[in-house]
């Protein structure tokens, strides 16, 4: 690492792993009571381990985004981050509100809106939290000696990101009101400013692996965040098609939300031409695994499968079934997780002065986590799909129908604990590393 402030990216990193392990816990507790197995429901009922799942999953992403900002941003500014201490009390705050929110979902202390189930008071101490992360970020941005596109794409990825947790803050009575503006946080969100983050993190990574020259690679940035607001601010309208808005949205999100996929498109193509025209001198070769890799497999689960149901004939069927979440998890996977996983990659070799490079047990991560992942988004499509046609089509009871489909989770169980291996076997790397030292300042990347 070339700053000392840098270190205090790897605690965000460590509780993000942290939380990833409690996120895959949960995963497991639904995936074994959906096939009977649910010892646990007096405890934590379905609805309870969805909503720590879910929750976990963004608060983990979260704190990965910062750890990845506080590493990225001193570099590219060239300054030191303003103050090191308050990013701790930060991180520290950050903790215990997700810790405060996670356990009260246990207790019934929530609100019944998919992915922002965290109760207002605390949703309070969450914009406190992002501020002041905010505030530490563009401080050190602005009083930097350089403003780098890949900086300046990331700090309003996160700015955006912060603003847009307001919407889901308003209050309404009407449901459709409510439906409305919620997807101002979760659709615009992973189809918008995310994409930025994300955007923003693998310029900076291509920039270190490939050698490929930074005008080069900012250029393609440019087309990136084009695509990204052409397509995803109106295709917010695929979520609008039946829940009783103005039906210009069924033309509206179907054109828009359709054209989604090309910013995707173009990240993959973006990452694996920038590998194919670099040197490949780098050593870090794992990092570049999962950094071309998300770029591949978030076009997959994000710009393919869904494309899959954006088309509003089709969303009308598969509306809220086990497609939807076959697709939320190849494209949190792909988009965020991955890149998660390539920035930590990447950072820790430069954090803690172990060169751990290219070690089988880092690739064998890789691997089985990939496999294990498209393995389980298959099983949660054929469920999906017998779903559909079961209950949509033949007009099934909801619940005999998941009877029915039952069998499909003994597949995701089984591809979901070699996905499972595969992150026991990240973390180990993650561990064996060790903490940060200041030996490693100055180190040659
Ligand atoms: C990395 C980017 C993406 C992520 C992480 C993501 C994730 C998700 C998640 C978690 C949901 C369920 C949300 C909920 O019901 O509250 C969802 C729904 C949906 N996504 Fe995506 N998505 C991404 C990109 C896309 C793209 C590019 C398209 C279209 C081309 C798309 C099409 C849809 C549609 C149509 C739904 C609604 C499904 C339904 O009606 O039940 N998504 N997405
Ligand atoms: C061991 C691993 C995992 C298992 C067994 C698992 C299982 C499940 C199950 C059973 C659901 C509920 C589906 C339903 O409504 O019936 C779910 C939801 C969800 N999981 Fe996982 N999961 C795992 C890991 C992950 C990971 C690593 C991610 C993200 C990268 C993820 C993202 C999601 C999302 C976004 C939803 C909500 C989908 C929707 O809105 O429809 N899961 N998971
Ligand atoms: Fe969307």
């Amino acid at each position: 690492m070339k700053y000392k402030s840098q270190k205090v990216a790897y605690w965000f990193f460590a509780l993000s792993m942290l939380l990833l392990v409690l996120q895959i816990t949960y995963g497991f507790i639904m995936g074994f009571a959906r096939i009977g197995f649910d010892g646990l429901h007096e405890f934590i009922p379905f609805n309870t381990a969805r909503a720590v799942h879910t929750n976990l999953l963004v608060v983990w992403l979260l704190s990965g985004f910062m750890g990845a900002a506080y590493y990225i941003i001193p570099e590219e500014a060239q300054n030191e981050l303003v103050s090191v201490k308050l990013a701790y009390v930060q991180l520290i705050s950050l903790a215990v509100v997700g810790v405060i929110a996670i356990i009260g979902f246990h207790f019934n202390y929530w609100e019944g809106r998919k992915f922002l189930e965290i109760p207002r008071p605390l949703d309070y101490l969450v914009v406190v939290n992002v501020l002041l992360f905010l505030g530490i970020i563009l401080l050190t941005l602005f009083k930097g000696k350089r403003r780098t596109t890949t900086a300046l794409v990331l700090s309003m990825g996160l700015l955006f990101a912060a603003l847009l947790y307001l919407p889901g803050m308003l209050q309404f009575d009407s449901q459709t009101m409510d439906s409305f503006f919620r997807w101002w946080v979760v659709h615009l969100w992973v189809e918008g400013v995310w994409e930025l983050i994300m955007g923003g993190i693998l310029s900076f990574l291509l920039i270190k692996l490939t050698g490929v020259d930074r005008e080069v690679i900012e250029k393609w940035l440019y087309v990136i965040v084009g695509l990204t607001f052409l397509s995803g601010i109106l295709g917010t309208g695929h979520h609008y098609y039946y829940i009783g808005v103005n039906k210009i949205w069924i033309i509206v999100g179907g054109i828009f939300s359709a054209l989604e996929p090309l910013a995707f498109l173009a990240m993959a193509l973006f990452a694996v031409n920038m590998y194919r025209k670099g040197e490949k001198k780098h050593p870090n070769k794992i990092a570049l695994y999962w950094t071309i890799g998300s770029a591949i497999v978030s076009f997959v689960g994000a710009g393919l499968l869904g494309f899959a149901h954006t088309i509003p004939q089709t969303n009308i069927y598969t509306h809220g079934t086990l497609v939807t979440a076959m697709h939320g998890h190849l494209a949190f996977w792909g988009a965020y997780a991955m890149i998660v996983l390539a920035i930590i990659s990447y950072a820790l070799p430069n954090l803690t002065g172990r060169k751990m490079f290219d070690s089988s047990r880092g690739r064998m991560a890789f691997w089985m986590s990939n496999i294990g992942m498209v393995g389980m988004t298959v099983a949660f499509g054929v469920a999906g799909v017998a779903q559909v046609y079961l209950e949509r089509k033949m007009k099934m009871d909801f619940m005999l129908v998941q009877n029915e489909i039952s069998v499909h989770f003994i597949v995701l169980v089984t591809c979901a604990t070699l996905f499972t291996t595969g992150i026991i076997l990240y973390i180990l790397e993650f561990i064996k590393h060790g903490t940060p030292s200041d030996e490693a300042l100055e180190t040659k990347e």
